[in-house]
Parts: structure tokens; C-alpha cells; sequence
């Protein structure tokens, strides 16, 4: 056992999941971050915490509109979360350039996505600064699952992904 750095112990933590968060902005335009630094937090009421950047596009999206989907991305979905965690929809049009599909939620404005296992809609109901993020607890108003998509994608990092299948 020897002491490392923080950042040199995180290297190994792998495989982690990993969830898509979507949102939306004044004007109705969605926009779409991977996470890694997600949770179920309570059963009753329903609580998912993500833990989203300060300079994260999606932090602004959440203080303001106050609602997100957390979605779990099934197979076919890597190149799409390779290239949304690469960039920000301050600048592009993630939906335009990453062949992701939105399909219209029930309770939030921002999208669920197909091709997702799980999608699930969320209103912000608490915040806790978390140094240079900010955890975000969203309260689920609906949960929906796909049972066509077999299972959910894995991270490995340095964008390698693995699909996890429940066992039979
Ligand atoms: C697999 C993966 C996991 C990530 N996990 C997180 C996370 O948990 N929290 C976070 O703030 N950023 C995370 N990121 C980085 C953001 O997705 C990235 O900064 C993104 O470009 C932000 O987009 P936005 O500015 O449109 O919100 C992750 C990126 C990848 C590729």
C-alpha cells in the first residue's frame, strides 16, 4: 500500500456509470452532458444527485430552469457521450451534431433520450456546493424505461465503455 495524490487514486476507480443529463434553455433549446458523479439518493421520496462543474453549461441550465432528465445510455450511445462531454452547448448544438434523439418528457421541459434504458425527470430540490461542482438533488416526477435496450453502458475511462447486462 503506498500514499498517492487524490487525482493518482481516482485513475483506478473505474468502471464507473455513467448517465446523460439533459436540459433546456429559455428559448426551448436542449442541450446534453455525460456524468460520471451520479447517485439514487433516496427511495422515498425518489432523490438522483448528479455532481455538476461551476463552469459546466449544465450547471447555468439547472440553476435556471430548475429541472433535468438524468438518462442511463444504452449501447450504440458511446461516440454520442465521448462527444458531448468534449464540448459545450454554450458554443454548439449538441443535439444537432451528436445523432442523439430527444423524445418529449411528460412532467419537465427538457428531452428524454431514445436509444436509453432508463430516463428519468427531475425538478432541482436542493444544492450543495461541492468545492468546484455543485451537487444537485433532483426530486423524479416520472421515470420511464425502454425494454428494448438490453442494458446500460459502463465507463472505463479514457473513453472506453463496456455494456452491462443484468444476468438472467
Ligand atoms: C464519461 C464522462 C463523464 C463525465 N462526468 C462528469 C461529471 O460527473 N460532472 C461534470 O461536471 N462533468 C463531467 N464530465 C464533463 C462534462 O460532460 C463536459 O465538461 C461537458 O462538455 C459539459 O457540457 P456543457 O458545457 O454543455 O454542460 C464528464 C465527461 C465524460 C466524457
Amino acid at each position: 500500500m503506498k500514499e498517492v495524490p487524490f487525482s493518482e487514486a481516482m485513475r483506478r476507480k473505474y468502471p464507473e456509470w455513467v448517465v446523460l443529463i439533459t436540459t433546456i434553455d429559455e428559448a426551448g433549446k436542449a442541450n446534453v452532458m455525460p456524468a460520471g458523479w451520479a447517485m439514487v439518493a433516496s427511495h422515498q421520496p425518489p432523490l438522483f444527485a448528479v455532481s455538476v462543474g461551476h463552469t459546466r453549461y449544465t450547471h447555468q441550465l439547472i440553476r435556471v430552469q430548475r429541472e433535468f432528465v438524468i438518462a442511463f445510455p444504452g449501447p450504440g450511445l458511446e461516440e454520442a457521450i465521448t462527444y458531448t462531454g468534449s464540448c459545450s452547448g454554450r458554443e454548439v448544438d449538441k443535439f444537432k451534431e451528436s445523432g442523439l434523439t430527444p423524445v418529449a418528457a411528460t412532467k419537465v421541459k427538457p428531452p428524454l433520450l431514445a436509444g436509453c434504458v432508463v430516463n428519468l425527470e427531475c425538478t432541482l430540490t436542493g444544492e450543495l456546493e461541492a468545492g468546484d461542482h455543485t451537487i444537485f438533488l433532483g426530486r423524479v416526477v416520472a421515470a420511464h424505461v425502454d425494454e428494448r435496450v438490453p442494458g446500460r453502458l459502463v465507463n472505463f475511462g479514457g473513453g472506453k465503455f463496456a455494456l452491462s447486462v443484468p444476468q438472467e
